[in-house]
């Protein structure tokens, strides 16, 4: 855990210097990232990435979102650099971090410690604040980062070292009929243990959602609400409105061949993991 870290730091420093696509780049949450829609999204959030939140007074928000799958791991760090103001104030004058699951779980972050550590690449001393890692629920987490003075903290998400995806605008902003027509995933009460809280994203939900008003589709295995790229498709709103509904993996492979837009496009619909 903490050599992840350390090179999630150290990477995040070295790339600030020379940017290049590294696994385990820093992202830097802009002013403009007041909401998780409209700050970036770690397209897998199991892959190291350190998230630097910086404010210059109290009631500032920045936010973000990670994508995580059914089997993954949470896994997420609340660090400050050990130097003033960040380490001379104190908890209650700390960013506060609130993670909402996605079917809508809740988690204030509460701070449980104050862990030196030094980061050898970047020469820094880091405090760990918290520290967590629990089994994820597949979907996407949101993450909401709120000052209460004048700091700068870095949020760690992931621990796996390999290549990582960060979007940044291509982000659906779910229009009311659409967000109407999301689904309410209920935490599963039942004791059969196949019966999981992502039964809201079966094939059967999937077919419900076939026309222009509330599309998704499947491909390779992933659920996609596809609603909002009707009408940006480049290549026709009728290419996307034939995918509702169905399983649109063949179609989509047929025509766009390997990574590039129509990939990373795909990627910013993600709504989770089909469902078996
Ligand atoms: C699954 C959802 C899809 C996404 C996210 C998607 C995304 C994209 C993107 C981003 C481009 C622009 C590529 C570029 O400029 O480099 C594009 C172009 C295109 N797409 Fe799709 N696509 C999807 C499905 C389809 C399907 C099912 C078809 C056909 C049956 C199709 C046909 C085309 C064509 C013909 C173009 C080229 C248009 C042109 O250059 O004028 N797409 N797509």
């Amino acid at each position: 855990m903490r050599r992840t870290l350390t090179t999630a730091i150290a990477l995040a420093i070295a790339v600030t210097i020379a940017p290049s696509a590294s696994a385990h780049q820093p992202v830097v949450l802009l002013d403009t990232d007041t909401t998780p829609s409209a700050g970036p999204l770690l397209v897998d959030g199991t892959i190291s990435f350190a998230i630097r939140a910086s404010f210059t007074k109290s009631g500032q928000k920045k936010a973000f979102r990670a994508a995580l799958k059914e089997g993954d791991q949470l896994a997420v760090q609340y660090l400050i650099v050990d130097k003033k103001p960040e380490n001379s104030l104190k908890n209650s004058l700390l960013p506060q971090l609130v993670i909402t699951s996605p079917t809508g779980k809740k988690t204030t972050i509460a701070i449980k410690e104050r862990t030196k550590f030094f980061e050898p690449f970047g020469r820094t001393n880091y405090l760990y604040l918290s520290r967590i890692s629990t089994p994820a629920e597949a979907g996407i987490y949101n993450f909401v980062i709120t000052s209460r003075a004048k700091s700068a903290i870095t949020i760690a998400v992931g621990d796996r070292e390999t290549q990582g995806e960060v979007l940044r605008g291509a982000a659906p902003t779910p229009t009311p009929s659409a967000t109407a027509s999301k689904p309410t995933p209920q935490p599963s009460a039942s004791p059969t243990p196949e019966v999981t809280t992502q039964s809201a994203y079966t094939m059967a939900k999937v077919k419900e959602n076939n026309s222009a008003a509330s599309c998704w589709t499947v491909v390779s295995g992933n659920v996609y609400d596809l609603t909002q790229w009707i009408k940006s498709h480049p290549g026709g709103s009728s290419a996307i409105l034939s995918l509702c509904g169905n399983d649109g993996t063949a179609s989509f492979r047929a025509q766009h061949r390997g990574p590039g837009r129509p990939e990373s496009t795909l990627a910013s619909y993600l709504l989770a993991p089909l469902a078996k």
